[in-house]
């Protein structure tokens, strides 16, 4: 019985806002990366924007609510190669979770060719003030920002699934309470 280790996970906020942010992140991730080659998904573009703005939004929310509280010290046992592996994914994510949107906000808000933008249908998002250079840059810049957050997150998850059902700690659980038991 290792009670440090069942007691360390994050609060409710920052449980719910990563489940909403990796939620809408792997939507964004299938419908970016597949609108090309699969044609029906070029249909949800717009909630692709809708979508990625809402993260934009979130993040904020996430990376505020980080500044006051601390992620939960990791259980003793980890290893310090281990400790700032995460640490660097985890940081990662946080600079992509910003520059993913802004650079996709961006490319929409060039001047010459401006594409409809809309929350879920419910209300106009404006256009951020863009040139046509810098809507080109963050056009230039959203496809490999995408591809790296893909590696990433398979990092990620891949590192999750190996605490959960090889070293079989508690690690999955802070993010997942009820595994907690
Ligand atoms: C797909 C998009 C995802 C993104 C962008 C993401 C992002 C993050 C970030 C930024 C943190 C660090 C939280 C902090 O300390 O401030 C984190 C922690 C965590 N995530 Fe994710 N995540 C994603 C998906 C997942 C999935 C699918 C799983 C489970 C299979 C998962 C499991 C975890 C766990 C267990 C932690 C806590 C790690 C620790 O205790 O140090 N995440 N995630
Ligand atoms: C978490 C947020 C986001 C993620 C993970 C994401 C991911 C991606 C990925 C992986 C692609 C495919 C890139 C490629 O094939 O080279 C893509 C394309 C695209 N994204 Fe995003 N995106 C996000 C936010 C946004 C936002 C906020 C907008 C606009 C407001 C946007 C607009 C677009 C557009 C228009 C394309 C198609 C580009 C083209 O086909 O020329 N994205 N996105």
């Amino acid at each position: 019985m290792n009670r440090p280790m069942v007691d360390a996970r994050y609060s409710g906020v920052a449980v719910t806002l990563h489940w909403l942010i990796a939620l809408l992140v792997l939507f964004n991730l299938l419908v970016g990366i597949g609108h090309d080659a699969i044609p029906a998904l070029r249909a949800l573009m717009p909630a692709h924007k809708a979508a990625g703005i809402t993260v934009l939004v979130l993040t904020a929310a996430r990376l505020g609510w980080r500044l006051g509280h601390r992620a939960p010290p990791l259980p003793p046992e980890i290893p310090a190669w281990e400790r700032s592996a995460a640490r660097t994914v985890h940081g990662l994510f946080y600079v992509l979770l910003v520059a993913l949107p802004l650079s996709g906000w961006l490319m929409v808000s060039g001047p010459d060719h401006r594409r409809p933008l809309q929350w879920f249908g419910a209300f106009d998002i404006p256009y951020l003030p863009a040139s046509g250079a810098t809507a080109d840059l963050g056009g230039a810049a959203h496809g490999p920002l995408g591809w790296l957050m893909l590696v990433l997150v398979a990092v990620h998850i891949a590192a999750a699934l190996r605490h959960q059902f090889i070293l079989r700690d508690k690690v999955l659980a802070r993010m997942i309470p009820p595994l907690a038991g």
